[in-house]
């Protein structure tokens, strides 16, 4: 069997990774995948976004199944133009990846369905929007409504950082076209859960539930990033929460989508803030987070491919989702100065061990030398039988791993250990 996968980043890798462990796959191909997905997959000189060249490709190569993995494909309505060729693939339609797509739509749908969510408000002129914030609550948090590449939320802690919020989205348009229209919405408080489900549509079954660092450095200070590490399960995230989370978040989320003509298929990801009221959505993203899936899938006992053909075949009632009974730990390798200006191209060097579980963000391979091309360059994660000895093992594989300029947090499963023991 043939499998494509659309993508390039640490989450992909995980991906290919996982699914070459299904027997009857005989290759895989990314699109574009990247120096270290090289070890994995063939990598196809393909932008993600290029939807024509990914559908031609596809064709043309006789691909049996595709997976297509990031966002801005989705969106665009990649999967409608695979299947149109008769290519079945994993992912949802466009209609159904607005709910990431937009955030004014993921809004208005949990208001009109009664999903638990931050209270808010959404503009399309600026002068409306600058009256509200003068006199709303502070700290606001003010959201582009577009794809953002995961930098367009602002959480305002003055009037002041509000109004400039306002007005380099709306006016300054820093995100482009994703700023025509913004949502302000209530500051909640609560430790954060991500919690990746697998739909078809007519079931949901979550994956084990993970925690993701965002912050650029220890204590979760400096920027915002892309993912600095991530841990799985998350300890926040009890059976009670998950029994709640159910019932009041991802059936109604799916069956709303349904009552709105968008079946979603696929990875649906829940963005959860336990707040004292309870848990509340924070975003949808309709795909995989990075790097939540690179502890998630290695914790996945049964086998993805299997169950990607069951969402796609909408028989995921029948088919088995188990995952092991350990815990994960990823730890991210960046260049220092990430997220804002970093140099490229320095050698990365691995041992065979730290390699199997390693999954490449940014590297491109030259004369033979993997060299770094990103500014999130890999992460590398570690199952056991306990978190601490995964926290451990993770830190042991990374400090194994070698390149000029390279850095990480220290700290990543720092607090979910501490809320275990609080426990
Ligand atoms: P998002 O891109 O929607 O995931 O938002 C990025 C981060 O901003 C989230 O992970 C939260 O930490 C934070 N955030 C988003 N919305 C809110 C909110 N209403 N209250 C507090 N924090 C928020
Ligand atoms: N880790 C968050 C995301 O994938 O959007």
């Amino acid at each position: 069997m043939k499998v494509l996968v659309v993508g390039g980043g640490g989450r992909e890798h995980a991906i290919i990774k996982k699914i070459k462990e299904n027997p009857t796959v005989t290759e895989i191909f990314a699109l574009p995948g990247n120096g270290g997905i090289a070890a994995d997959a063939a990598c196809v000189d393909i932008g993600a976004k290029d939807i024509e060249k990914i559908v031609a490709f596809a064709a043309e190569n006789k691909v049996d199944y595709a997976v297509v993995a990031p966002d801005d494909p989705l969106v665009l309505g990649c999967v409608d133009a695979l299947e149109e060729k008769g290519i079945p693939c994993f992912g949802p339609r466009k209609n159904a990846a607005i709910i990431e797509g937009s955030k004014v739509f993921s809004k208005n749908l949990m208001k009109k369905y009664h999903i638990p969510t931050a209270a808010y408000e959404v503009f399309t002129d600026m002068a409306s929007a600058l009256e509200y914030v003068n006199t709303c609550e502070i700290p606001v948090v003010i959201k582009a409504d577009g794809l953002a590449l995961g930098k367009g939320v602002i959480i305002a802690q003055t009037r002041e950082e509000a109004v400039d919020a306002v007005k380099s989205i709306m006016e300054d348009k820093q995100f482009g076209a994703s700023g025509d229209q913004i949502v302000v919405e209530e500051f909640l408080t609560g430790p954060e859960v991500s919690v990746l489900s697998f739909t078809d549509g007519h079931t949901v079954k979550p994956m084990v539930s993970s925690m993701d660092h965002k912050r650029a450095l220890d204590n979760d200070e400096g920027l915002n990033t892309g993912g600095m590490g991530t841990i799985a399960p998350n300890p926040y995230y009890t059976a009670d929460v998950e029994k709640r989370c159910m019932e009041e978040i991802f059936l109604p989320t799916m069956n709303a989508m349904n009552a709105e003509g968008r079946t979603f298929k696929g990875c649906l990801y829940f963005g959860l803030m336990l707040t004292p009221k309870g848990p509340k959505v924070i975003e949808y993203n309709c795909r995989f987070g990075d790097p939540e899936t690179q502890v998630v899938l290695p914790l996945l006992k049964s086998d993805l491919l299997t169950v990607m053909q069951a969402v796609t075949n909408e028989k995921l009632s029948e088919t088995p989702v188990e995952f092991k009974d350990e815990h994960a730990c990823c730890v991210v390798l960046a260049s220092k100065g990430y997220p804002t200006h970093y140099d490229k191209g320095f050698e990365i060097t691995m041992p065979e061990e730290a390699a199997k579980t390693t999954y490449v963000a940014g590297a491109a391979l030259k004369d033979g030398k993997l060299l770094t091309s990103g500014g999130r360059v890999l992460g590398v994660t570690a199952t056991a039988d306990t978190l601490k000895n995964a926290i451990t093992k993770a830190y042991t594989l990374a400090d194994s791993i070698h390149f000029d300029n390279a850095f990480c947090r220290r700290d990543i499963g720092a607090r979910a250990l501490k809320a275990q023991t609080e426990e």
